[in-house]
């Protein structure tokens, strides 16, 4: 059968000649669907993995590592200020932006969002007690969604922006400014929460998604081991988020109390 099929819809040709259509043809035939569904089925379910895999890599990647950097606010203003800069700094930042994080970002947000309004569920995996997380692991996405956006617009255009904070700049006292408002500082309590409990459900789905949990009990084993993960990244989150509004002495900063014992004694 030739590689562009029979023209009625259904898949003959789909998988045949090149390799990766035979991983293509594991994975579709693992998934439960037959050689019989129809070309539109089969896109969708490419979208699907391609969805689920822009989830792992590189949005949780990606995540990981901004907690990791962002934590640097709880070592001192100086430091965090110096992660900033590096970061800004990067070689082909606008190329790294767009093809490695917004561009996936964004096919994962909006085709996460037709997920939510089609309401296709994968039944296969939803047999056991797991559609409370089916729920929740819809309710996150939305608030992730609305989260996200604010945060990247906030600071892109309004709390650091280029133009305003250019290399050198206090982003650390911009920042601190900022998240004291208990507004925006709970706001992110609830989105930094959101996004962990996103991802560390995400991550137990995507097991399932690929074949890579089947039985019931490394799917527990996946469960602990993702609840200890995102309560570890959690941990960062929150932290760092009180690394800008902590009332710890830093380097180099003495403590508002030292400053009045000083002036006393003058
Ligand atoms: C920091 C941001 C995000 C991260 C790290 C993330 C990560 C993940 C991961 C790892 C999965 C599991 C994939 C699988 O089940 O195979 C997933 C699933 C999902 N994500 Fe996200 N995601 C994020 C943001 C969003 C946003 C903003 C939306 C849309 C509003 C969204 C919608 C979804 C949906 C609907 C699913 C379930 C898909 C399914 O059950 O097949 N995600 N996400």
């Amino acid at each position: 059968m030739g590689e562009r099929g029979r023209g009625d819809g259904r898949l003959d040709g789909v998988f045949t000649g090149n390799p990766l259509n035979t991983v293509g043809r594991v994975l579709f035939l693992q998934s439960g669907m037959s050689e019989q569904t129809s070309r539109t089925d089969y896109s969708e379910f490419v979208l699907r993995r391609l969805h689920s895999l822009s989830g792992v890599l590189p949005l949780t990647a990606f995540i990981c590592f901004h907690f990791f950097a962002n934590s640097f606010s709880t070592s001192s203003p100086a430091q965090f200020n110096k992660i900033v800069d590096g970061l800004r700094s990067l070689p082909f930042l606008a190329a790294i932006e767009w093809g490695g994080l917004f561009a996936p970002f964004l096919f994962h947000m909006f085709y996460g969002l037709w997920i939510v309004y089609s309401g296709k569920s994968n039944v296969d995996r939803q047999k056991y007690a797991r559609n409370w997380a089916y729920v929740a692991q819809r309710t996150s996405a939305l608030v992730v969604f609305v989260f996200i956006f604010y945060h990247v617009i906030s600071m892109k255009y309004l709390v650091i922006p280029e133009g305003r904070y250019p290399e050198g700049s206090d982003f650390y006292t911009a920042l601190r400014e900022h998240f004291r408002n208990p507004f925006v500082y709970w706001w992110y309590v609830v989105g930094v929460s959101a996004t962990v409990f996103h991802l560390a459900n995400g991550l137990c789905t995507f097991c399932m998604t690929w074949g890579i949990t089947v039985g019931r009990n490394s799917q527990r084993f996946t469960a602990v081991a993702m609840t200890a993960l995102g309560l570890a990244l959690l941990g960062l989150g929150i932290g760092s988020l009180n690394g800008f509004i902590s009332a710890a002495p830093r380097h180099g900063e003495a403590k508002p109390a030292q400053v009045a014992v000083a002036t006393q004694h003058k």
